[in-house]
């Protein structure tokens, strides 16, 4: 049994309290459908966010099987399952690999055999067999509500929670939909809470309740509700709310409540007496053993393969990624021909006054064209490495934020979901990084100390992916997110120093952020003396020592890490 006693959910605005939801009591036996109707922006989603726990009840308490949620602990993973109205699926993957994957994140199966068959049952269940190999993003919108709805009932949830599944489909698939939510309500004694502004198909329903501004006005048979707001037609409840304020209705309910939810006991007793649906005693479903969830191995590698998996379905991406891996050194190249020149040495026997100044003039002109060729070019592998930096991970995880939050609320561990990203992107670093090193390398020579300076490269492209992973878990959205990581890179080419002289005071204050400058500066260290001199001699900025750059952007990977840790653990619900 769900209840919910005098159940409120308050937000602060303006320094006062506003409630959302207020003092909503019900209570839900086991085997029931219920739908949460009510005109827009009157709280249903609000009252289901409150029930699943994603908004911590203000006032009142919740109780599940006679367990108080607040006191006792709140749902585990498994005996819950959340419908929202987006979709909660990755566009490349088909029907059977979204199951696949939801499965593995929320259930530990003994075996393959077991597996395998949890998914064909919620296949079969929600009638999503025949198209199991259909990629997500041709389905039909009853499709993907179908597979929302079986990614949830993969962990075989006692409490099924769905939030507008029927909104924006035909009729057909409407009442379709709805049989379906009806039909899962009547299996292991499972509730069904479904909101819905709908008012078509409510025959379909144990309980139909009434919103209105956040208050209950109704919670009853369907057959009642036209009796009970005395109109004719169903279609007719809306306007007929709207005719007095909602303290009114909830004080008129308060009075009818206790009748109705009689009312509801007695259709109960006369389904089950007739059959109707094969409840199991109610000890049965209690004792039924919670799920346990897999272990953060295990989801690492689901989350790892599904990664690598929508990488190379997304042609787009593969493409854009192998033409940035291949261009951008081919681009260094390019300009790397005069950091190759020799720059003179002065002779060691005395010579005439005038043959000296001679003598120094051509080898400043050397060092200070070989000297800002180096310079520049090595500023260029930093830049364009920080630019592919920003590219790996700025979308990564607030474009898929929601889906995400779903997947957490299902209890898949932050702490896997982070061990995956950073798998992932290091892979792309580590390919980039060393390729753009060698590359270079082998059209001219790194003059000084290659592992060095390929180190550097590798640290500059991991630090900027960290930070914009950083970005992309504490954003709100993906755009957000990529205007920032590019305006970070855009930023690190003139805060570096390394083109213009900056004024102290700013460069003292700029300069621990900038990763382009610790890498050029940890480059430029690598080299040998003679053109080390030679750039020196051409740029104004000074050069930190290589293990000062070193701990600099191994202290911008750690930072990094641990805001993005705390960004995908904190909830961010839309
Ligand atoms: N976190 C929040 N902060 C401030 N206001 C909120 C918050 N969440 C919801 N609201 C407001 O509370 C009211 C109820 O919102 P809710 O989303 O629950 O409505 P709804 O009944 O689901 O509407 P719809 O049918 O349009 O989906 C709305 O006026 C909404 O703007
Ligand atoms: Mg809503």
């Amino acid at each position: 049994m769900l209840e919910l006693q005098e159940v409120s959910f308050t937000i602060r605005k303006d320094g006062d309290d506003v409630p959302l939801v207020d003092r909503v009591s019900i209570r839900v036996p086991k085997g029931h459908f219920m739908a949460i109707v009510g005109p827009s922006g009157c709280g249903k989603t609000t009252l289901l966010k409150t029930i699943a726990g994603l908004n911590p009840e203000s006032a009142g308490a919740l109780f599940w099987d006679s367990r108080n949620l607040s006191e006792d602990g709140d749902f585990s993973p498994s005996e819950i399952g959340y419908v929202p109205q987006f979709s909660i699926a990755y566009d490349p993957l088909t029907v059977d690999e979204s199951v696949e994957a939801a499965t593995r994140l929320r259930v530990r199966c003994r075996d393959t055999a077991e597996l395998d068959q949890r998914i064909d049952q919620v296949l079969e269940e929600t009638g999503l067999g025949p198209i199991s190999d259909r990629q997500v993003k041709v389905l039909s919108g009853g499709q993907k509500r179908r597979l929302g709805l079986a990614m949830e009932l993969v962990s075989d949830p006692k409490l099924l929670l769905c939030d507008e599944v029927t909104s924006g489909l035909d009729p057909r698939s409407e009442r379709e939909i709805v049989r379906l939510l009806h039909d899962l309500s009547r299996k292991d004694g499972r509730i069904v809470l479904s909101v819905t502004h709908s008012l078509a198909h409510l025959e379909l329903y144990d309980s139909i309740l009434v919103l209105h501004e956040g208050r209950l006005a109704f919670h009853g048979p369907p057959e009642q509700l036209t009796h009970y707001f005395s109109v004719s037609d169903t279609e007719e409840v809306y306007p007929r709310l709207a005719t007095q304020p909602s303290e009114r209705w909830h004080n008129s309910w308060q009075k009818h409540r206790e009748s109705y939810q009689k009312m509801m006991e007695k259709n109960r007793a006369l389904l089950v007496a007739s059959g109707d649906f094969p409840t199991p005693p109610a000890e049965a479903i209690e004792e039924s053993e919670t799920l346990r969830l897999p272990g953060f191995f295990s989801q690492f590698a689901t989350l790892l393969s599904r990664r690598w998996r929508i990488f190379f379905r997304d042609r787009g991406q593969v493409f854009l990624q192998l033409a940035i891996i291949v261009c951008f050194p081919i681009l260094v190249t390019i300009f790397s021909d005069k950091a190759s020149g020799n720059i003179r040495r002065f002779s060691d026997t005395r010579q005439s006054e005038r043959a000296e100044i001679e003598e120094k003039i051509l080898v400043s002109s050397d060092q200070a064209k070989v000297g800002s060729a180096i310079s520049g070019i090595i500023m260029f592998q930093v830049v364009l490495l920080s630019l592919m930096g920003s590219n790996n991970s700025a979308r990564e995880i607030a474009g898929e934020r929601p889906i995400y939050e779903k997947e957490k609320f299902g209890g898949l561990r932050p702490s896997a979901y982070l061990a995956s990203k950073v798998a992932f992107l290091a892979c792309l670093v580590i390919g980039q990084s060393l390729w753009m090193a060698f590359f270079v390398n082998f059209f001219g020579t790194f003059r000084g100390d290659f592992i060095q300076h390929a180190g550097f490269l590798l640290l500059v492209n991991a630090a900027m992916t960290a930070v914009c992973l950083a970005i992309s878990s504490l954003m709100r959205t993906a755009e957000q997110a990529s205007l920032l990581s590019i305006y970070l890179v855009g930023f690190q080419l003139p805060l570096s120093g390394a083109v213009l002289a900056l004024p102290e005071n700013i460069e003292a204050f700029t300069r621990p952020f900038i990763s382009a400058y610790w890498a050029w500066s940890g480059s430029v260290e690598a080299l040998q003396p003679q053109v080390y001199n030679a750039v020196k001699s051409v740029i104004d900025t000074s050069l930190s020592a290589r293990e000062i750059c070193f701990y600099a952007l191994g202290a911008h990977i750690a930072v990094a890490l641990i805001a993005t840790w705390a960004g995908a653990r904190r909830p961010q619900w839309d």
